[in-house]
């Protein structure tokens, strides 16, 4: 749940406003994101990691006025396609302090990226770094995302620091030294950093540690001075009762200690650290109001709701598990199967969760930890709109998306 959510009644109270009248107010599904509880978890990288330079993954929350958020909070930002950056754009975000990203930059993408003169542009693959250094004019600083064969101990699906997937240039085989030759070679391209993102939902600092050991020895090896170095997000956020949260300032003492040691022995100048959190500072932060439309018994409970997978298809994605509450009342509580309106039988939001035995049509449900990966992997599925995201903060409600309408939908048919 966001900070300072308290119970007042049966009422869930978010940002100091009731959840029931939130949603009687913009409707459901919505997702209401708490503007204080996302600017704090800013600072705290930023306090956690004072020197380093903490840039918001884009892509976990793409919403102008999280951008915002961000720039004021003093953090840069990763945007991985053309998309993002007009995002970014049109939230005025400082050039300075855009870094692009993708295993895939189209010439459109790079294109965008250079007119509008991001600070840097993270390479994943030889084709990019000729095709940048054709495009580039002027010193273009450029970052080389590599692949240091860790395993961050995640879903399959987003584990991206291991060999067999398709980010980043291997360190093993010696892929990510050739790339290092190749930006070096190009008179329109300037090397400035190494990168590396080891997967999201990590929970081990070990793993960050491991990244760490590998990356300053090619550093060390590759004869070429690295000014910065990238660790990537991942940083896990707790998304149900008991789950623990990352432990930041563990991370902050431990890399920076991995830090310091690896670049003593291996005699390098250490680098400027970046790290790139995105689920740990939106996804706690957002909590998803949906209405009850029919409940169903038949070998189990289903309780169906007015969203879906279209607005969060994370359990179909990667099991992901989510907590419910109905807001508004309370009662006797049984284990419930909670299901979207989706054309789907795998488009389940909660197996198993409890909620009041005459749990009904009508009924409000809150289901916290939606800030993460739920409006930027939201869908158009059975042409259902996309809801609105409304910030809260003091008691003043105010809608940063708009919720989407068939007009909305109609407009791309032809
Ligand atoms: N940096 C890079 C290069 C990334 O690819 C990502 C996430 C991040 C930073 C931020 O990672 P975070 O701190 O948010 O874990 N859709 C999946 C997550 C995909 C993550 C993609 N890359 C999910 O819903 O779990």
């Amino acid at each position: 749940w966001p900070d300072g959510t308290r119970l007042a009644g049966q009422d869930l109270i978010i940002g100091g406003l009731p959840a029931t009248q939130l949603a009687a107010r913009f409707g459901t599904p919505c997702q209401v994101l708490d503007e204080r509880t996302v600017r704090a978890r800013a600072q705290a990288f930023r306090d956690a990691l004072p020197r380093a330079e903490v840039v918001f993954a884009g892509k976990s929350l793409p919403c102008p006025e999280v951008y915002r958020w961000m720039a004021q909070e003093g953090l840069s930002l990763d945007v991985s396609s053309a998309g993002e950056l007009a995002l970014a754009k049109a939230a005025g975000f400082p050039a300075e302090r855009i870094i692009m990203h993708g295993n895939v930059k189209t010439a459109e993408d790079l294109k965008a990226a250079l007119e509008y003169g991001v600070s840097r542009i993270v390479v994943d693959s030889l084709d990019e770094i000729a095709q940048l250094g054709a495009l580039a004019t002027h010193g273009q600083e450029v970052m080389i995302r590599v692949t240091p064969g860790v395993d961050a101990h995640t879903h399959a699906k987003i584990a991206t620091g291991v060999e067999d997937q398709k980010f980043g240039f291997s360190l093993a085989s010696g892929a990510a030294l050739e790339a290092i030759l190749r930006v070096v070679e190009q008179p329109s391209l300037k090397l400035v950093g190494l990168h590396c993102h080891i997967g999201s939902q990590v929970r081990h600092v070990a793993s960050y540690e491991e990244a760490v050991r590998r990356m300053v020895g090619l550093i060390a090896s590759c004869g070429t001075r690295i000014e910065q170095l990238d660790l990537g997000g991942g940083f896990c956020a707790p998304y149900l009762q008991g789950d623990r949260d990352f432990d930041l300032a563990g991370f902050a003492h431990r890399i920076t200690g991995a830090l310091n040691y690896e670049c003593a022995l291996h005699r390098v100048t250490p680098p400027r650290l970046l790290i790139e959190p995105g689920r740990s500072i939106v996804a706690n932060a957002g909590v998803t109001l949906y209405r009850v439309c029919a409940v169903k018994a038949s070998a189990r409970t289903f309780v169906a709701v007015d969203g879906g997978m279209s607005d969060n298809p994370r359990p179909a994605l990667y099991s992901a598990k989510y907590a419910v509450r109905l807001v508004g009342r309370g009662g006797q509580p049984k284990p419930v199967t909670v299901v979207g309106r989706h054309c789907e039988a795998g488009d389940v939001l909660a197996e198993d969760v409890l909620l009041p035995r005459d749990v009904h049509a009508g009924d409000l449900l809150a289901v916290p930890a939606t800030g993460a990966y739920h409006h930027a992997l939201a869908s158009n599925y059975n042409q259902v709109c996309r809801p609105p995201i409304i910030a809260v903060r003091d008691g003043v409600a105010r809608p940063i998306v708009r919720r989407e309408t068939e007009e909305d939908l109609l407009r791309r048919y032809l």
